[in-house]
């Protein structure tokens, strides 16, 4: 990342510990009325033996980790499918190439501004070898109406239509949950991050070259979501980079269900594993980041520096006077 984007990462972070401070309290405070003597939630969630960590380490961006701390991203995946019932399977017979469009469950598509409609249905329309299957909400709005390549409905089988080889990308909001199941059918995905975690989510995608990564507010107009449609229909490259995905993680050397028992075992039998308890955690904001460190090492350097370029201008004062008596 350049400067800015250093700089911001490092304030939102030191932001979101600061807001957790605000919030905890309130969650804590009703519970310890019961229980008096509990923990906070930070000493809690600190002092955990393992911390099992929703990230499927193949796709995700590296990370320094530590032993406590177990992906196991993907588990929630379930690996079974059932074909496609007639209608959805004679939906995806309709046009050469099918596209879902839909946002989960907590981004309700309805709640978006009309203009994000109005671009979605104009863009869609421009291409009539393609269906759009929407899952839209509220069928009372009839967001389709009148648009013969937009199949609508308020609930899709995710999963099942995912699986079929017929469906040519996955419009997606990039939750955790979609992502991963995207990953799973090797399919490539158009991202449209909208909060939380989806936009790191989206990023991942891009970086593996299996998502196109629009910004919500692309759907102003509709330039960028046609070009990233075009984009992902003609371009092979985001299908392949998906399935080598795909692969690996089907591929992986242990299943997430195997890591996460095999751990659970583990603990039970030898927990709590207070020797993974990170030092760090015990630091001060100074310590932790070497600030006092970094502050001794330039004031030596400092003084060295100076101590050099002082003597350095007695001896040329000299050589120069000598010069000077000399002429
Ligand atoms: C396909 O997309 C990839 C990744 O964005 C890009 O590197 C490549 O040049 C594209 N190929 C074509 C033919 O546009």
């Amino acid at each position: 990342m350049p400067f800015a984007g250093r700089l911001s990462n490092a304030l939102s972070f030191l932001l979101m510990d600061f807001s957790l401070d605000l919030i905890l309290p309130s969650i804590e405070e009703p519970i310890q009325r019961r229980v008096p003597d509990l923990p906070s939630i930070k000493e809690i969630m600190s002092s955990n033996s393992l911390v099992f960590f929703n990230s499927e380490p193949l796709v995700d961006f590296p990370k320094l980790t530590s032993a406590r701390i177990i992906d196991i991203g993907g588990i929630t995946v379930s690996t079974g499918h059932s074909p496609l019932n007639k209608k959805w399977s004679a939906v995806l017979d309709l046009r050469p190439h099918t596209i879902l469009l839909s946002f989960g469950t907590i981004a309700k598509a309805f709640g978006m501004p009309e203009e994000f409609k109005k671009t979605i249905r104009e863009t869609f329309r421009k291409f009539p070898d393609v269906t759009f299957i929407w899952k839209y909400e509220k069928p009372k709005h009839k967001v389709s109406e009148g648009i013969s390549n937009i199949i609508e409905s308020t609930w899709v089988p995710q999963r099942d239509l995912l699986h079929d080889p017929r469906l040519s990308a996955f419009i997606t909001h990039c939750g955790q949950g979609s992502m991963l199941e995207s990953i799973a059918v090797g399919v490539p995905l158009i991202t449209i991050p909208m909060i939380g975690d989806h936009l790191r989510n989206a990023y991942q995608m891009e970086r593996r070259g299996i998502g196109l990564r629009l910004e919500k507010t692309d759907l102003a107009n509709g330039g960028k979501l046609e070009h990233a449609i075009m984009e992902i229909l003609r371009n092979d490259s985001y299908r392949k980079s998906a399935r080598k995905a795909q692969k690996m993680v089907a591929d992986r050397p242990f299943a997430m269900k195997e890591i996460f028992v095999k751990n659970m075992e583990f603990l039970v039998n030898h927990g709590p594993l207070r020797q993974l308890d990170h030092y760090g955690r015990h630091l001060n904001f100074v310590q932790y980041y070497l600030i006092d460190v970094i502050a001794f090492v330039s004031f030596i350097a400092i003084l060295i520096v100076t101590a050099v370029a002082l003597s350095m201008r007695r001896v040329l004062r000299r050589a120069l006077i000598r010069k000077w008596k000399q002429d």
